[in-house]
């Protein structure tokens, strides 16, 4: 077949190909498999619990199985949904937000690959020029269309490593600019990756600013002075910046720190119902000016038709009655931050002293980063060696997308999601310990 470059883009390797691959890869066989790569949540049964009992509440009420199923739901948002999100941002935050500034779409993995080739990608100002036909009444006509410039519009990421999924959605190859944190080493085995102001240069031809809080893959929450910093960058060059939520407040809270969200019409807020237990519902939340919102599900028209509207539905009543609030704070908040400070804890005691690794200090989402200063190999041999022992991580490489030079911390690090049975990951962390002692230097 002859694809295009689009097609020939979309169609390479990539790095979250390979790890939704090994998430499959994990279901298949009789071996058992360590998962500790892939983004899965976990199942949480008192979280599972309310989701049941909402749909048991949706098959007894006539007709709302059949509306929920039935009919197309809308390319921009559920308008119950919109409502209820919108009036709960604005009492809990004080957003100036209403419906209108809520776009939805089929999971935020969708929302950002609209995002980045509506704000990134080849820029052209074609401009019509209008010249006098000569006829009595001065009439005019269209000369030819021009195009004056033509540049390619970045998207920067201000804070690298950052999450995979991100990597390959530019339709261009060269549409996404990364900068190197700063590594900032803390007490106890820990580091902290910190916005390195002091090298950032928003390139002149700069379409949006992008960040994950809290980082996948790397557990970080930027500070509240780091985000106004970037909102203030941002708005001063007329870009927006987008603020990627997935794991942050008011839902699903996987979020250790005390800093809070924010907004306004500058930044496209995003949100998603996946790591709250509904990874299969693909629901995506955007919170953004009207004018993004309108383009946002313009686009999505053109890609999706509509948005699935089970997961808008199924959550619907629980933020009306604050239920998802609840859900959060008494059973997934705890839930991770319980679960993050005894994987630190597996892994100090099974990994020898000589790997000298440190571990990303965990601020949030469900994932631990592990930077080894002494391995003989790169985390992607390191990756491919754990395979073997039927443990699956995510090599680091991946998240160091868009460095204009190479970087050696680049091949150091792994990210190990750490939601996955209790025994699966403590075992996991002790192949780890093996595998890696082996190939220390
Ligand atoms: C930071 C971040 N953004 C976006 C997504 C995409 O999530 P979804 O498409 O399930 O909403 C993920 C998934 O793991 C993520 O970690």
């Amino acid at each position: 077949m002859t694809l295009s470059d689009f097609g020939k883009k979309f169609t390479e390797r990539s790095g979250i190909l390979d790890l939704m691959d090994d998430l499959s890869l994990a279901l298949q066989g009789s071996e058992k498999k360590y998962m500790l790569g892939g983004g899965n949540p976990a199942h949480i049964p008192e979280v599972q619990q309310v989701f049941r009992k909402r749909i048991e509440e949706i098959l007894r009420t006539p007709g709302a199985l059949e509306a929920m199923l039935g009919n197309y739901d809308s390319a921009t948002a559920n308008a119950s949904f919109a409502e209820a999100l919108a009036a709960l941002l604005n009492s809990r935050f004080g957003w100036p937000i209403g419906p209108e500034n809520i776009a939805v779409t089929n999971g935020s993995q969708t929302a950002f690959f609209l995002l980045f080739n509506l704000f990134g990608g080849r820029a052209g100002y074609i401009t019509d020029t209008i010249v006098q036909d000569g006829s009595e009444g001065g009439g005019t006509r269209k000369r030819d269309r021009m195009q004056k410039h033509n540049r390619m519009q970045k998207i920067v990421f201000p804070l690298c490593p950052e999450y995979i999924g991100y990597a390959d959605q530019g339709i261009y190859p060269d549409q996404f600019v990364s900068f190197p944190s700063r590594i900032e080493e803390l007490e106890n085995g820990f580091f902290k990756y910190r916005v390195d102001f002091n090298r950032l240069e928003i390139p002149k031809d700069a379409g949006a600013l992008c960040v994950s809080r809290p980082t996948n893959p790397t557990g970080n929450v930027l500070t509240d002075g780091e985000v106004r910093e970037l909102a203030r960058i941002a708005a001063e060059r007329g870009i927006p910046l987008f603020l990627d939520n997935a794991y942050g407040l008011p839902f699903p809270k996987i979020i250790f720190e005390d800093v809070h969200p924010y907004w306004d019409e500058n930044v496209v807020f995003s949100m998603s119902l996946s790591k709250l237990g509904l990874p299969s519902v693909r629901t995506g939340i955007l919170v953004a000016r009207k004018e993004i919102v309108r383009a946002v599900s313009a686009a999505n028209a053109i890609a999706n038709l509509a948005n699935g509207g089970i997961g808008q539905i199924l959550v619907t009543p629980l933020i009306r009655n604050g239920e998802i609030i609840r859900i959060s704070e008494e059973y997934i908040y705890p839930f991770y931050k319980r679960r993050s400070a005894r994987t630190i804890q597996w892994i100090h005691e099974a990994f020898p002293k000589h790997l000298e690794y440190r571990i990303h200090k965990s601020e949030g989402a469900i994932f631990l980063w592990i930077w080894f200063k002494n391995l003989r190999i790169t985390t992607k041999e390191l990756y491919e060696k754990l395979k073997e022992r039927h443990v699956i991580i995510v090599p680091g490489e991946y998240f160091f997308f868009g460095l204009s030079e190479p970087w050696d911390h680049s091949t150091q690090c792994i990210r190990l999601n750490y939601s996955g049975p209790e025994k699966d990951v403590q075992r996991g962390i002790e192949i780890i310990a093996e595998v890696a002692g082996a190939y220390t230097r």
